[in-house]
C-alpha cells in the first residue's frame, strides 16, 4: 500500500488506516464480535493499513485491550494512535486534562495495548477547565520520557455551529473550526503538533475551508475520522432499517428514515463513479479515494470489525479519481439533516 508522511518527525502509514473504535463503541453492541474484530485487525495489517486508531475512552478500555491482543504478536507491524482526555462517566462523557491524570492514563493505555511505546498520542478534546498549555506540557513530557513518539490532536469542531444549517455550505468550516485552529496555535508554542484528527468524508467537507490547508501548511498530518460518513457512504444501508438504542446513528439526525432516504443521491453519485472506474469497485472506496485526493498529508481511519470491510477499504488506497471524477463528487448535492 502507498505510504503517507505525517508530521514534522516524519511518521510513516499506510496510506488508509482502520478506526477500531466500531469494534467495542458508538455502534450496535449485538453485532460486536471480538475474534472477528481481532482478525480484522490482522487483516489491516497484512493489507498494509498499518495505522490502527483507538482511544482509551472506546468501550470504555476493551477497545485498546482488544488492540493490544493483536500488538503483542505484531507491534513492529502496526503505527498506534490512542486518544486520552475524555472520561466515560455513568450519564456524561467528561474531559480530564489535568497534567497527573495525563500522566496516569498513559501508563494504562501502555499496559492495555501491551506495549512500551505509543506512535500518535492524541488529546481527545481539550479540557475547559485547564490552560490546553498545561495539558500539552504534560504530554511533551511523555514525549521526552520515551512513552510516546508523536502527539496529536482530535476535535470535532464547535457544536454550536453545525446546528445552523447543513454544515457543508460556503465557510461552515471555517466557523466550525475556528476553535480548534486557536488551539493549535496555543499548543504549536509548547510541542509540535504532528496530526489533526477531525471529521472528513464527502458529506461533512467542512475541514476542507480552514482545517486541512492550516495543516498543509505545517506538514501537520491530518487523520480523517468517520471518512464514511458512519457508514451512510458506502450504500450498504437502508433507510428506515432502524438503529439499536446504544448506536450513535440511533440519535443522529441523518439517520432517521427521512433523511437517508434524502440523502441518497449522495450514495447514488458514488456509486456512479464507481461503476466507470471498474466492475469490482464499491462506493466506499471512493468516498475513501476522494478523501485520499484531498492531500498527501490526509490518512482516512475508515471504522470497521469485518475483515471483508477491512480489505476493501485498504483497496481503495491504489484508486486515482480523475479530474472528471472529482468534479462529479464535488458536485453532489449537500447533505441534509444537522447534526444536533
Ligand atoms: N476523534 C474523534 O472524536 C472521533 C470521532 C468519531 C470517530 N473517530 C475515529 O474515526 C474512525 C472512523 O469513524 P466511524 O467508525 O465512526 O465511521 P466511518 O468510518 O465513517 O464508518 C464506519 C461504519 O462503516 C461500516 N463500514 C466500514 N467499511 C465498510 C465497507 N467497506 N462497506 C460497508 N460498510 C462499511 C462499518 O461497519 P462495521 O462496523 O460493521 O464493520 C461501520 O459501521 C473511528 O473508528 C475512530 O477511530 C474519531
Amino acid at each position: 500500500m502507498e505510504r503517507r508522511t505525517i508530521g514534522a518527525t516524519a511518521l510513516e502509514v499506510g496510506a488508509v488506516g482502520l478506526g477500531c473504535m466500531p469494534m467495542t463503541w458508538a455502534y450496535s453492541a449485538s453485532r460486536r464480535r471480538g475474534d472477528e474484530s481481532v482478525r480484522a485487525v490482522h487483516r489491516a495489517l497484512d493489507e498494509g493499513s498499518t495505522l490502527l486508531d483507538t482511544a482509551d475512552m472506546y468501550g470504555p478500555f476493551t477497545n485498546e485491550l482488544l488492540v493490544g491482543r493483536v500488538l503483542r504478536e505484531r507491534r513492529r507491524d502496526a503505527f498506534v494512535s490512542t486518544k486520552v482526555g475524555l472520561l466515560v462517566g455513568d450519564q456524561h462523557i467528561v474531559a480530564n486534562g489535568r497534567p497527573g491524570y495525563v500522566k496516569r492514563a498513559c501508563d494504562a493505555s501502555l499496559r492495555r495495548l501491551q506495549t512500551d511505546v505509543i506512535d500518535l498520542y492524541q488529546l481527545h478534546r481539550a479540557d475547559p477547565e485547564v490552560p490546553v498549555e498545561e495539558t500539552w506540557g504534560a504530554l511533551a513530557e511523555l514525549v521526552q520520557a520515551g512513552k510516546v513518539r508523536a502527539l496529536g490532536l482530535s476535535a470535532m469542531g464547535a457544536r454550536a455551529e453545525r446546528r445552523t444549517g447543513t454544515g457543508a455550505g460556503a465557510g461552515a468550516g471555517a466557523r466550525l473550526h475556528d476553535a480548534t485552529i486557536r488551539q493549535l496555535e496555543r499548543v504549536q508554542q509548547v510541542f509540535p503538533v504532528s496530526a489533526v484528527q477531525a471529521e472528513l468524508s464527502v458529506w461533512s467537507r467542512e475541514a476542507l475551508d480552514t482545517l486541512l490547508p492550516w495543516c498543509a501548511a505545517r506538514g501537520v498530518g491530518f487523520l480523517a475520522a468517520m471518512p464514511l460518513g458512519n457508514g451512510f457512504l458506502t450504500g450498504t444501508l437502508t433507510p428506515g432499517e432502524g438503529f439499536e438504542r446504544e448506536d450513535i446513528r440511533a440519535r443522529h439526525p441523518r439517520f432517521t428514515a427521512e433523511m437517508m432516504a434524502a440523502n441518497q443521491p449522495i450514495v447514488a453519485g458514488l456509486r456512479r463513479v464507481a461503476g466507470r472506474i471498474g466492475p469490482d469497485v464499491v462506493p466506499a472506496q471512493v468516498a475513501l479515494a476522494w478523501v485520499l485526493a484531498q492531500g498527501r498529508h490526509v490518512v482516512p481511519v475508515p471504522g470497521a470489525k469485518h475483515e471483508r470491510w477491512v480489505a476493501q477499504n485498504a483497496g481503495a488506497a491504489p484508486l486515482r479519481l480523475s479530474a472528471a471524477d472529482l468534479a462529479e463528487v464535488a458536485a453532489l448535492p449537500r447533505a441534509q439533516g444537522s447534526w444536533d
